[in-house]
């Protein structure tokens, strides 16, 4: 296996790690790096822009399909448009964070979405980080990594990411909790670990030394 046709899968609920450390590993690498978190996202902010009702599937299906992404996978400084506006930061507000899982949970977006990812993915030479990477989007990947941590841990990182205060990790864990239970419990690629992941707890690891383990499990596939 080459480098420049390695896919690196890390999977993992939020404020596991996942993007700070698929991030850091592409750059440790040298690889592109997806997130196909932000795929879901742009596609969510795209119906709440233009008013497709959250539990309209076949319209949102439609919307995805119609959609154009475009997605610059430079990890140092990963971009994402659809339909020609520039996203990045607008997928990361509370109000679209409020809204992905419905649009994530739809059968048919998740059909686009995921060929969108392989076409993405190519020939490889990328770390995806996501929910069904190793299992669903590139079950074929040579290294697949599973990050948890404790519902604390997640809670108190996912609200410094926000930039909010301790006052806010409360209702930040009650909410991932009840994101996850919706990741997890949905028909259509639910949030699962792959057998053949490597699982890293990462509560009390920094994520340098996350991006070691990975980097270790990649060494050993590379040739
Ligand atoms: O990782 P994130 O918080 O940016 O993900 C946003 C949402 O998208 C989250 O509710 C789970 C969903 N998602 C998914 O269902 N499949 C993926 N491969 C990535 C994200």
């Amino acid at each position: 296996m080459q480098r420049r046709n390695l896919v690196v899968a890390i999977d993992g609920p939020s404020g596991s790690g996942k993007s700070t450390v698929a991030r850091g590993t592409a750059v440790a690498l040298g690889l592109r790096y997806l997130d196909t978190g932000a795929m879901y996202r742009s596609v969510t902010w795209l119906a709440l822009e233009r008013g497709v009702g959250l539990a309209d599937g076949a319209a949102l299906t439609a919307l995805a399909e119609a959609a154009e992404l475009s997605i610059t996978p430079d990890p140092a400084a990963p971009r994402i448009a659809i339909d020609g506006t520039d996203v990045t930061d607008q997928v990361r507000t509370r109000k679209v964070t409020a809204a992905v899982s419905a649009v994530s949970a739809v059968p048919g977006v998740r059909l686009v979405m995921v060929a969108r990812q392989r076409d993405l993915i190519g020939a490889g030479g990328i770390v995806v980080e996501g929910r069904d990477i190793g299992t669903t989007v590139a079950p074929d990947a040579p290294v697949k990594v599973y990050l948890t941590a404790d519902p604390a841990t997640r809670a108190r990182r996912r609200a410094s990411q926000d930039g909010q205060g301790a006052e806010a990790v409360a209702g930040t864990e009650a909410e991932l909790i009840r994101r996850d239970q919706a990741d997890s419990s949905r028909a259509a690629s639910p949030l699962t670990q792959a057998p053949d992941a490597v699982v890293v707890d990462t509560s009390s690891l920094s994520a340098d030394e996350v991006i070691a383990v990975i980097v270790g499990q990649v060494a050993e596939v590379v040739s």
